[in-house]
């Protein structure tokens, strides 16, 4: 099938060479013409693991092309997928404008009756409008489908690939059938629905996971006051198939272009239809707290912070993602720099080969970049550590001790063993840490 996909970010990019994977001829349109050009050589604007690799393939067996503008890559599509950005606006609500922009150039450059399908995630009610919007701007006929996207960053082809449902919103049986038809290439549960309940499918799912969250940092916040430690009270709740071990990772709370923006969206949405959605104001408040107890618990160790060197170990909103939207450690850097620390900040993404790189250091007065751990650790006066890339776990108590000039680290994403820190004199702390930890690499007794 001849399917053109608008937008080649983290959303668009997947999608293309999926459907390019699955034996569909795709053309993908991005306004950035740096990103389409570097595609065109087969080389990914982002960091996704084995996305490069998908796309050299699906280049050199001709399935995939990359244009830059939309009047030239629609005219042979039969369905045309639009996935650009719908980011956070001052009053909370999606900014549905880059869609609009999209959707407005699509509808005038078809040459035949096509579908749309909605990647993006969007407001309830959305995909109608954008339907009878569609249909005012072409004498031909625009059936919307709505198909919310829930992969993960850094994880986004395994999940593409081994997905646990594929949501298909639609009021026209016949697109319907069409968009299961190409979907069934995934082998993935398909839920077929309508437009508004699609939508609210997304919008449910990462506010649901964006609660579990914020419900688990308060466990956390509460552990440590009352004497338990989170890492075992997660593991113990997780065993529950209810209540599941996955979300349950407490810390510095979500970050990423998703989570922020589309629980503050669905506060908007509901505040518009009249309902006091008060548990989503709570996950919300929780989160942005999350971020500031970790600078609470330094100060406890450090109480000025002037002219100290802080070192913050990760800056990306979680591992093997060069994405640092809504990042936790830009607000944490940001309220170190006010209380007038030097920081030293690294992370592996700085130097990864692929994707885009970070400047953090731009974006502050007082940061310095480092890509080695050691180089951040020099004389730092204490730790922070951010982001649980697999290489920032794996740093040894030894290196803390030889390069710091204090080994003080504070632990935000449960990387480390607090008795092992402790046994090696440093002095440790970390969210939901309210108590000794048991000893035991088997800590859950499988009988069989
Ligand atoms: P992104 O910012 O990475 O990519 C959007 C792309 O669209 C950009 O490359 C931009 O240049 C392009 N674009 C904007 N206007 C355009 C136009 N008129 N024509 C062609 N290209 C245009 O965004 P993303 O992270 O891929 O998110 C896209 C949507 O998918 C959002 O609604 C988001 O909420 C949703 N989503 C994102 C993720 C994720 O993990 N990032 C997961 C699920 C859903
Ligand atoms: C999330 C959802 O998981 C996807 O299903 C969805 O498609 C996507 O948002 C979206 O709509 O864009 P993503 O933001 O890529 O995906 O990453 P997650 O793995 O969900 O992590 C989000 C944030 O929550 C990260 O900052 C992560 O560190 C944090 N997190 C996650 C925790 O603090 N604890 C956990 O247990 C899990």
């Amino acid at each position: 099938m001849n399917i053109t996909v608008i937008g080649a970010g983290y959303v668009g990019l997947v999608t293309a060479i999926s459907l390019a994977e699955t034996k569909n001829n795709v053309t993908c349109i991005d306004i950035d013409m740096n990103k389409i050009e570097a595609l065109q050589q087969g080389r990914t604007p982002i960091y996704e693991v084995g996305l490069e690799k998908l796309l050299k393939k699906n280049l050199k067996e001709g399935r995939i092309t990359f244009k830059n503008t939309i009047e030239l890559g629609v005219n042979d599509a039969e369905i045309i997928y639009l996935a650009v950005g719908t980011p956070q606006s001052e009053d909370g609500s999606a900014n549905m404008n880059y869609m609009y922009e999209a959707v407005d150039i699509v509808a005038k450059s078809i040459l035949k009756d096509t579908i749309f399908v909605v990647k993006s995630t969007v407001p309830i009610g959305e995909n109608s409008k954008l339907e009878i919007r569609a249909n005012a701007l072409s004498p031909y006929q625009v059936t919307v489908v709505s198909n919310p996207e829930f992969l993960r960053e850094g994880t986004a082809i395994q999940d593409v690939f081994n997905g646990e449902r594929i949501i298909l919103g639609a009021n026209n049986k016949e697109a319907l059938d069409k968009l299961v038809k190409v979907n069934e290439k995934f082998e993935t549960p398909i839920v077929k629905t309508t437009l508004e309940s699609a939508e609210m499918i997304k919008y449910a799912s990462n506010a649901f996971l964006a609660m579990k969250i914020s419900y688990i940092n308060e466990i956390a916040n509460l552990s440590e006051m009352v004497g338990a430690n989170i890492s075992e009270v997660s593991l113990g709740m997780g065993l529950d198939k209810r209540i599941g071990h996955r979300f349950l990772q407490a810390g510095v709370g979500y970050g990423g272009s998703c989570f922020p923006k589309d629980t503050h969206a669905l506060l908007n949405i509901s505040e518009k239809a009249g309902y006091d959605f008060r548990l989503i104001k709570e996950v919300i408040h929780v989160n942005r707290m999350q971020r500031e107890r970790i600078i609470i618990k330094l100060l406890k160790y450090l109480p000025s912070l002037v002219g100290k060197k802080i070192a913050v170990l990760g800056v990306t909103f979680k591992p093997d993602t060069d994405d640092i939207r809504d990042a936790p450690s830009l607000d944490i850097i940001g309220a170190l720099e006010g209380l007038g620390a030097e920081i030293a900040v690294y992370d592996p993404i700085f130097s990864k080969k692929m994707g885009h790189i970070p400047n953090i250091a731009s974006m502050f007065n007082n940061v310095t970049e480092y890509t080695s751990i050691n180089d951040a650790l020099l004389g730092a006066d204490a730790a922070l550590v951010i982001t649980d890339w697999e290489e920032i776990k794996n740093i040894q108590p030894n290196q803390f001790l030889e390069k710091m000039l204090t080994p003080i680290i504070i632990d935000g994403r449960q990387c480390y063993n607090a008795q092992e820190m402790d046994a090696n004199g440093i002095i440790f702390d970390a969210v939901g840490l309210g108590g000794v930890t048991i000893k035991d690499d088997n800590k859950v007794k499988v009988l069989s």
